[in-house]
């Protein structure tokens, strides 16, 4: 790869609004906090690496810096096919498409640089045939597609089925034949971190022999603060909202956290478990399901499995967006055909969906309990509780363990796989299981006082059929 270290700061065009920050650190500071990493380093290494991750706290200025990549790609290299993804489409409209109009200067279409600019496709064409796509990953299949020469993926660690997508983006990286001679195609991804043990975190940073040892992955990453252009206001905000540990180490510090940065206290290394992970079947005391309807967001269906000590195990997970609904109930039935009888715990809000299940033959009822006992109790089983959590999640559950990491009770998101086991778990012991001690936490409430109700739980001896990996 010659000749490609155009200069960064030299811009391709006169018009182009951004020079990439190389903050001035004494020769000390330098060795102290051994930076070498910024901006300019990021772009310079496009050379060395074919995928870099550009990982920084929150504001550390990582999308200006991926989208200033993209163009460079699309201006020097004429020809050259490109997409950029966000986790949802509508954070293309809310952080993409201004960033992408800030460095080229003026409204997208008026740059002269551009010769079209189609927003409800999402491709934005260049005077010198260059093109770029926009897409995001809520759906990963979607991005299935024609051959690329580059991908720029901003915020990874918000798209959910991050295993999937980054298959299905690796695998269009087969070059257009634009590329000048000598040239590679490209990745780079830009994000906040997330946990270790993540999908994001095994496929970029395990240092163990999972992880695809062919990939050569260039990390750059710097405390969100080191940007220069942040006023005192912004990082005081960013210092005041970020008070975990978890939350410190992935939005100030910009490093892999040791936690998920939401509500739970959710760990990977604790709570997510493989086939090793399940009780034994002679523990196994029943079954039941969480169902959450949804359209625009998830329709999702969880698995439980409740062992005789009441710990959860979130076995099995059914988690789409724009799911025809009427599928909805025999994709139930799918599951209890799948791992055994047991009780549907549903959102109360489509009654005529309960119908629908039960016409199937499906001992489906509404979750009549309340939100906030459901949190405690939720709260209370991530902690260790006679030297164990209380609730388990199968690795094959990722869009659930995903929102587990991100999770806050406070914000009405990334909460349907939330809500779906907490009506299956709340339900389950509602009707007869026990309930838990809720831990620790100051902040939260003491758990109110659930009414004893002794219905006995349907203890039925379900056949617990295990997958293979
Ligand atoms: N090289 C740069 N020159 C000028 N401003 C910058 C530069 N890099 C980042 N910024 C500014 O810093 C702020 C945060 O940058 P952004 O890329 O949005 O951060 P992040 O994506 O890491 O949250 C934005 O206002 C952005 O315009
Ligand atoms: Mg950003």
């Amino acid at each position: 790869m010659i000749a490609q270290r155009l200069p960064i700061g030299t811009p391709l065009d006169p018009n182009f609004q951004y020079v990439p920050h190389e903050p001035k650190y004494s020769a000390s500071e330098k060795r102290a906090k051994a930076i070498k990493q910024n901006q300019s380093n990021f772009h310079n290494a496009r050379i060395d690496y074919d995928i870099r991750l550009l990982m920084t706290g929150k504001g550390g200025g990582k999308t200006k810096a991926g989208v200033a990549e993209a163009l460079y790609w699309a201006l020097a290299y004429p020809g050259t096919t490109g997409l950029v993804v966000e986790p949802t489409l509508k954070m293309i409209k809310r952080i993409l498409i201004p960033e992408f109009t800030r460095i080229l200067g003026r409204g997208i279409k008026r740059s002269p640089l551009v010769s079209g600019y189609n927003k409800q496709e999402g491709i934005l064409e260049f005077t010198n045939g260059s093109t770029i796509f926009f897409g995001s990953t809520e759906d990963p299949e979607s991005n299935e597609g024609a051959s690329l020469d580059w991908i720029y993926w901003d915020e990874a660690r918000l798209t959910k089925k991050f295993e999937l997508s980054w298959l299905t983006l690796s695998s269009r990286l087969r070059g257009t034949g634009a590329l000048p001679e000598g040239m590679t195609p490209s990745i780079w991804i830009t994000t906040t971190p997330s946990p270790m043990k993540s999908d994001m975190w095994k496929t970029f940073a395990n240092e163990s022999d999972d992880r695809d040892r062919n990939l050569k992955i260039g990390i750059f990453s710097w405390r969100f603060d080191d940007n220069i252009a942040l006023d005192d206001n912004y990082k005081n905000i960013i210092y005041g909202t970020n008070k975990t540990d978890a939350q410190i180490e992935a939005f100030i510090e910009g490093k892999w956290s040791s936690m998920g940065t939401g509500t739970y206290k959710f760990d990977h290394n604790r709570h997510v478990i493989d086939d090793k992970g399940l009780p034994h079947p002679d523990q196994v005391k029943t079954v039941v399901y969480g169902v959450d309807w949804g359209y625009v967001h998830p329709f999702v269906i969880l698995a439980i499995i409740i062992d005789t000590e009441d710990r959860a195990y979130i076995v099995d997970e059914f988690h789409k967006s724009y799911f025809e609904p009427d599928m909805r109930a025999k994709k139930c039935k799918e599951f209890r055909d799948k791992w055994g009888d047991g009780t549907f715990f549903c959102g109360h809000e489509r009654p005529e969906e309960i119908r629908k299940l039960r016409k199937l033959g499906l001992d489906a009822r509404a979750n009549k309990t309340k939100r906030d006992d459901g949190l405690d109790e939720m709260a209370g089983r991530f902690y260790d509780t006679d030297g164990s959590p209380r609730i388990f999640f199968h690795e094959r559950c990722v869009s659930t363990i995903w929102e587990c990491t991100e999770y806050d009770i406070k914000v009405k998101e990334n909460d349907d796989g939330q809500d779906c086991y907490r009506y299956g778990i709340m339900g389950y012991l509602t009707s007869g299981g026990r309930t838990v001690q809720v831990m620790q936490k100051q902040n939260r409430r003491e758990p109110s006082r659930r009414k004893a109700k002794h219905l006995q739980a349907q203890t039925t001896s379900i056949p617990i059929k295990r997958r293979g990996r």
